[in-house]
C-alpha cells in the first residue's frame, strides 16, 4: 500500500472545501459524523472505493453505506417506499440507515455496494457532515474510519491512530455526539427488520411503526445478543488488544475495569462510562474508554477488560452488540476467517 501523509483539516469553511476538493479528486478524507468518523470517498469513483477497502483491510464482500445530505438525494439513489419514507421522515438526518433495492439509475458503482442489488443509504446530522455533503452533491460512502476488526473512532485522533498514512486526510469534527455506528435497517416487503442496532433505539422505532399500524420490526431471536448461539459465530470486531470480560459481578487488581453506574471496587484501573448510569452518555463513551483502557492497561500489565452488566434497553442493545463482538474470540491475524466459522458476518465490520 502506498503511503501519504495525512493531513489534519480543521472542520471550518476552507477545511470543508479542502476535503470536498479532495473527494471529488477521488481522495480518502475521513470525517466526522454524529455517530462515529466515516472514511469517506466518492460513491462514484471505482478506484477510490477500492482504495477505502484497501485502507481499512476489509474485505471487499462487505458493503459500504452511501451518505447523502437529505431524503430527496437518498431516494434518488434507491426505491422509495411508504416504509422508507416514514422512516425518513421521522429520523433523518439523523443515526439511521436503510437499506433498499438500488436504483437502476443509482451513481453509486458496483464496488461500494458489493455488487449487492440493494444499497444502504443515510443521511447524517452532523453540522460538519451536511456541510460536506451539500459542497459535494454526491453520495460518499464511508464506513466506520478504523482498520477492519478494531474499535471504532469517535474522535479524529482515533482516526490517526489507525489511518495515519493510509488516507489523505481527516476533517476533525471533534469528539462525536452519538458515539455508536447507526442502526441499520432492511426494508422489503412492507417490513423493517433490525440488521445493526445502533445510535437510534429500536424502541423508538417500534413506537413510530405501532403508532402508523405499520408490521412490528423484525429483530433477532430473543437473547441474540446477550448470549450468542455459539461464540464462534460471532466475527471478532470492535476488538482491543486485552481480552474482554462481560456481566462482571467482581473484579481484581490484574484486570482493568470498565464501569457503568457506581464502580466496582478493587480494579487495576477504572474507565467509567457514565456514574448515574445513563445510556446516551455511556454510548458516547465506550470506543475512547475501551480505547484508553486498552492502551493503559496494556501499559500497566494488566490481562482483561472486564464490562459491568449493562441493560439491553434502548442505547444498551447496541452498546452490548458491540462488546459481545469486541469479546468474540479472535482470528489468528485482523481480518483474516475463523476456523470453519463464515468468513465474516454481513454485519459489523
Ligand atoms: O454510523 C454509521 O453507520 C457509520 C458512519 C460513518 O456513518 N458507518 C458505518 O459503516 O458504521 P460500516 O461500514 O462500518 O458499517 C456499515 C454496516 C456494515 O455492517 C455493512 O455490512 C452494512 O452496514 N451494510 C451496508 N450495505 C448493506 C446492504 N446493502 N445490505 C446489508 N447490510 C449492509
Ligand atoms: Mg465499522
Amino acid at each position: 500500500m502506498r503511503t501519504v501523509r495525512t493531513q489534519r483539516l480543521d472542520a471550518d469553511d476552507a477545511g470543508i472545501a479542502r476535503a470536498a476538493a479532495l473527494l471529488r479528486a477521488g481522495r480518502l478524507v475521513a470525517f466526522g459524523t454524529e455517530t462515529v468518523y466515516g472514511l469517506g470517498a466518492d460513491a462514484a469513483q471505482p478506484q477510490a472505493i477500492e482504495a477505502v477497502f484497501a485502507a481499512k483491510g476489509r474485505p471487499r464482500h462487505n458493503p459500504l453505506i452511501a451518505h447523502v445530505a437529505d431524503s430527496d438525494a437518498a431516494f434518488r439513489q434507491v426505491r422509495e417506499t411508504p416504509l422508507a419514507r416514514l422512516l425518513a421522515d421521522a429520523f433523518w438526518p439523523g443515526p439511521l440507515t436503510l437499506v433498499l433495492p438500488a436504483r437502476a439509475d443509482s451513481t453509486v458503482c458496483a464496488a461500494a455496494a458489493a455488487g449487492l442489488a440493494t444499497l444502504a443509504v443515510r443521511v447524517p446530522s452532523g453540522t460538519v457532515a451536511q456541510g460536506l455533503l451539500r459542497a459535494l452533491d454526491r453520495p460518499v460512502a464511508a464506513p466506520s474510519a478504523n482498520p477492519s476488526g478494531r474499535v471504532s473512532p469517535s474522535e479524529a485522533a482515533h482516526v490517526l491512530e489507525g489511518l495515519a498514512g493510509r488516507i489523505d486526510a481527516v476533517l476533525d469534527c471533534g469528539p462525536c455526539a452519538v458515539g455508536l455506528e447507526s442502526t441499520v435497517l432492511e426494508l422489503s416487503g412492507g417490513q423493517a427488520t433490525l440488521l445493526r442496532p445502533g445510535g437510534i433505539a429500536a424502541e423508538a422505532i417500534e413506537a413510530l411503526l405501532a403508532a402508523r399500524g405499520v408490521p412490528a420490526l423484525r429483530l433477532p431471536a430473543p437473547g441474540a445478543y446477550a448470549a450468542p448461539a455459539s461464540p464462534g459465530m460471532l466475527a471478532s470486531h470492535y476488538a482491543p488488544t486485552l481480552p474482554l470480560r462481560l456481566d462482571a459481578a467482581g473484579t481484581g487488581p490484574d484486570e482493568a475495569l470498565l464501569a457503568f453506574g457506581p464502580a466496582l471496587p478493587g480494579a487495576g484501573l477504572t474507565w467509567n462510562l457514565s456514574p448515574d448510569g445513563d445510556l446516551a452518555q455511556a454510548a458516547s463513551r465506550l470506543f475512547a474508554g475501551l480505547r484508553w483502557l486498552d492502551t493503559h492497561g496494556l501499559r500497566l500489565g494488566l490481562l482483561r477488560i472486564a464490562v459491568m452488566p449493562i441493560p439491553s434497553r434502548g442505547l444498551g442493545l447496541a452498546m452490548r452488540d458491540r462488546l459481545q463482538r469486541a469479546a468474540a474470540p479472535r482470528a489468528p491475524f485482523p481480518g483474516a476467517p475463523f476456523p470453519g466459522t463464515p468468513v465474516l458476518e454481513r454485519i459489523g465490520a
